[in-house]
């Protein structure tokens, strides 16, 4: 399994007080040389936590790979044909959310997220889905020519009792095992941690997690390689 950064978070204590410190982009830097497999951030409409700025650096810098998550909006659509990321990956976006709450519903934006892929594919960029684990969801990014999805694990995550765990991961396994029969490369995120990573080294099928709060938040305490290397040793 691919292990991914998401370094948001490094953004929201920069912008916290306006500083140039600490900055995403040397988080980004130190955390490919402590051997991630690439970068994730997320271009918010309200330019939360990264910037163009960022997003343009990190598209020099970085040698691994870049994940754009982004909104399926024109602003946005055309910022990423632009920085062309390996990767983009279409989330819901709410204004008053604290994070992305969940998948989008692929079924009811179908011909929106088929012209947005289609613009994306134009600019040799793949192309990602984050859905719940629904096979209705997943049949849908497959026909319009999704290249991979991202499973939302934060159900699992915030899961309160083990029974409800077994049952969201049941759901993960059976999604990620259809996923794969219809060709799709699968990966997973949110509410991924130190502890709960380990049971998806068992899942079939995925290809890669995306982490971003669990390992930042350990950075403050151990430093960024320390807490990026913990997370490789558990995922690969
Ligand atoms: N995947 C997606 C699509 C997300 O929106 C997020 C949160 O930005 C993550 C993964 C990472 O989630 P977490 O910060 O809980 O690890």
């Amino acid at each position: 399994m691919r292990f991914t950064l998401n370094v948001d978070h490094i953004a929201i204590l920069r912008n916290a007080r306006g500083e140039v410190q600490p900055d995403p982009v040397t988080a980004a830097l130190l955390a490919e040389q402590a051997g991630v497999d690439g970068i994730v951030v997320h271009l918010r409409e309200d330019r939360r936590h990264i910037n163009e700025r960022d997003l343009r650096l990190l598209r020099e810098l970085i040698t691994t790979k870049l994940d754009l998550e982004m909104a399926a909006v024109d602003e946005i659509i055309a910022i990423a044909c632009d920085v062309q990321p390996e990767l983009a990956t279409i989330v819901p976006e709410r204004r008053q959310e604290l994070t992305t709450e969940g998948g989008i519903n692929v079924i009811d934006s179908i011909s929106l997220l088929k012209s947005t892929i289609k613009d994306l594919h134009k600019h040799e960029i793949e192309v990602s889905l984050f859905i719940e684990p629904e096979i209705e969801q997943i049949d849908a990014a497959a026909e319009i020519e999704s290249d991979y999805i991202e499973i939302h694990t934060g159900t699992f995550a915030n899961a309160l009792t083990e029974a409800d765990k077994f049952d969201e991961l049941e759901k993960i396994r059976i999604a990620a095992k259809h996923a794969k029969k219809l060709g799709l490369g699968v990966n997973a995120g949110h509410g991924l941690n130190y502890s709960n990573i380990k049971i998806f080294r068992e899942v079939e099928g995925i290809d890669e997690v995306s982490i971003g709060q669990a390992v930042i938040a350990r950075a403050m305490f151990v430093g960024l390689k320390e807490a990026v290397q913990e997370m490789i040793r558990l995922v690969k």
